[in-house]
């Protein structure tokens, strides 16, 4: 790893899993790190700060970020390249669910879904990876409902988890599958197509996918060295995305990322889905749902 202080952007970070994985890499890294709490909500992320800071004497560092809008994206990464000249760590963590009592229509909920776990993401990696240090690693957060099982299309699975797919083409597909939830309310669509019927689910496949071609294309650069991407799922996990029904702490939520952001110097966990026990799993043959 760099010799210098190790610089670490966490999404989505000013509760839940984000402000557990924060709060485990501030004390990971201690002196030879700065955390990035980054929060769409300036006042939201500046108090998690003061939290870390008064209660547990943990120093991180506030930096706004919405991944819906590319701007702040792009505001954010010239902010760490005019204070460290690039970044060692990021954690994509940001996300949301609709809640089953939802009002909105399903075309409606997976626009915005797709629009935040999906291409938010994406368009994060695209800003953020050219300023990415020899030895990075990036955590792209998945779930274990996003089961490419749940793709009942052979045609469109098999795509999904072929070694040849790309961003472009990936992008495509969640494209399609907002399309075909706009189509109709009671998902009858959706299901002759052969898509998932969750907008969630299916923004996870999407980042989980995302991470294997990323990892593959990193790969085929020679001019960037040892760089990682990995996709976890946490567990359930008791936030306020779950309704606080999940069983698991934050910080149990937090450890598989933690785990992935850290990894040493020439892992071969790369391109990898991790579980919430921190365990490789072949996301291909889907992941059996255990939260
Ligand atoms: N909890 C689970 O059991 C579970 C299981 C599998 C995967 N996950 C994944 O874990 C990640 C964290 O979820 P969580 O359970 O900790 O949920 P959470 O407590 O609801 O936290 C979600 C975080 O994402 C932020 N966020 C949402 N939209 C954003 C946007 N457009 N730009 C920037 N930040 C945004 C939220 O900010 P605001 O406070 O401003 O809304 C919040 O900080 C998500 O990707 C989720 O899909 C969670």
């Amino acid at each position: 790893m760099s010799a210098g202080k190790r610089i670490a952007l966490v999404t989505g970070a000013n509760k839940g899993i984000g402000f557990a994985i924060v709060r485990g890499l501030c004390k990971a890294l201690g002196d030879r790190g700065t955390v990035y709490l980054a929060a769409r909500n300036e006042q939201l992320g500046q108090q998690s700060v003061a939290e870390l800071k008064t209660e547990e004497n943990l120093h991180s560092e506030f930096i706004q970020l919405d991944v819906t809008d590319r701007k702040s994206i792009e505001k954010a990464r010239d902010a760490i390249v005019e204070r460290h000249g690039g970044l060692d760590i990021l954690v994509n963590n940001a996300g949301m669910a609709f809640k089953h009592d939802a009002t909105e229509s399903f075309g409606q909920q997976a626009e915005v879904t797709m629009a935040t776990n999906f291409f938010g993401l994406s368009d994060v990696c695209d800003v953020m990876f050219p300023i990415l240090r020899s030895h990075a690693r990036v955590v792209n957060v998945s779930s274990c409902l996003g089961n490419v099982n749940t793709i009942t299309s052979a045609t469109i699975k098999a795509r999904v988890i072929s070694d040849d797919l790309t961003v472009d083409e990936l992008k495509t597909i969640m494209s399609d599958f907002v399309s075909a939830a706009k189509r109709d309310t009671q998902k009858a669509y959706i299901k002759e197509v052969g898509f998932p019927t969750s907008a969630y689910g299916m923004s996870k496949i999407g980042v989980t996918a995302l991470s294997s071609i990323q990892q593959r294309q990193l790969d085929q650069d020679r001019s960037r060295t040892d760089i990682v991407v990995n996709a976890i799922h946490p567990g359930y996990v008791d936030t306020d995305l779950t309704s606080h029904k999940g069983s698991r702490t934050i910080d149990e939520g937090a450890v598989s990322s933690i785990y992935a952001a850290l990894l040493p110097e020439k892992t071969d966990i790369r391109g990898q889905y991790v579980s919430c026990n921190s365990q490789v799993e072949d996301w291909r043959k889907g992941v059996q749902r255990t939260a």
